[in-house]
């Protein structure tokens, strides 16, 4: 999977997405991340990528240029699946949207910044919008590397135990059940017995009830989106 992110501020991108198990799947070639600077694509002398918005009002808006240039760059170059933009004003983003994105070759993720994007951007180059929660962060880069990790973490051979990513929460709609190493005792503090028994269906029924409960008293909502 190749995934192209086009950022005013490459630096906030670029930490996020280079430690740990999203670089290792980048040193593996198991996904390409190219990540674009916007100030490259500037088309005036002042290598300005905002302006002020048309009727008044507080910040300043992306321009159209810019962006159409680089996106007109990369789709010359290749197919992409969708061109998605960060924002608070939109779908929220989900484990199913993950899901579904980390099954494509070819993406693109334009992360917002200032007041938002000229909304002609919006209209004629992007094909989905992400917000990742109901507020507001002080630009979309954080945005883009949250929906990028969460992608790249599903696909295959990039998590060591392949059947991980099939157990973490919201994968069936209930949250994960809580997780036990050694010591089994620390000064008192027990691990549940079960855990210990080596009953493999015990154990698993006893996940499975300890997801439930969670969910319910801590996200009800997500049993709701079941029925
Ligand atoms: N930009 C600012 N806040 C955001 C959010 N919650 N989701 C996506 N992009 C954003």
């Amino acid at each position: 999977m190749r995934i192209d992110i086009i950022t005013a501020i490459p630096k906030l991108l670029e930490s996020p997405l280079g430690h740990s198990i999203i670089q290792r799947a980048r040193e593996k070639r198991l996904v390409e991340i190219h990540i674009h600077n916007l100030r490259d694509y500037a088309t005036n002398r002042y290598k300005s990528i905002d302006d002020y918005p048309f009727g008044g009002g507080a910040g300043m808006v992306m321009s159209v240029e810019p962006i159409f240039k680089v996106i007109g760059k990369l789709t010359g170059e290749r197919k992409y699946d969708e061109i998605i933009y960060t924002t608070p004003d939109s779908e929220r983003f989900t484990q199913k949207i993950a899901n579904n994105l980390s099954l494509m070759m070819n993406i693109i993720i334009l992360t917002g910044h200032y007041k938002g994007v000229d909304q002609r951007v919006r209209d004629h180059l992007i094909t989905m919008e992400l917000s990742i929660g109901d507020y507001v962060l002080s630009g979309g880069e954080l945005a883009g590397a949250v929906i990028t990790d969460a992608i790249v973490r599903l696909l295959p051979g990039v998590l060591s135990d392949e059947t991980s990513a099939l157990t973490d929460s919201f994968q069936d709609n209930l949250l994960a059940p809580p997780v036990y190493t050694r010591p089994a005792n620390f000064k008192g503090w027990k691990v549940p017995e079960v855990l210990l028994s080596g009953h493999a269906e015990k154990i698993e029924k006893w996940r499975l009830e300890q997801s439930w409960d969670r969910t319910k008293k801590i996200r009800p909502d997500l049993l709701k989106d079941e029925e």
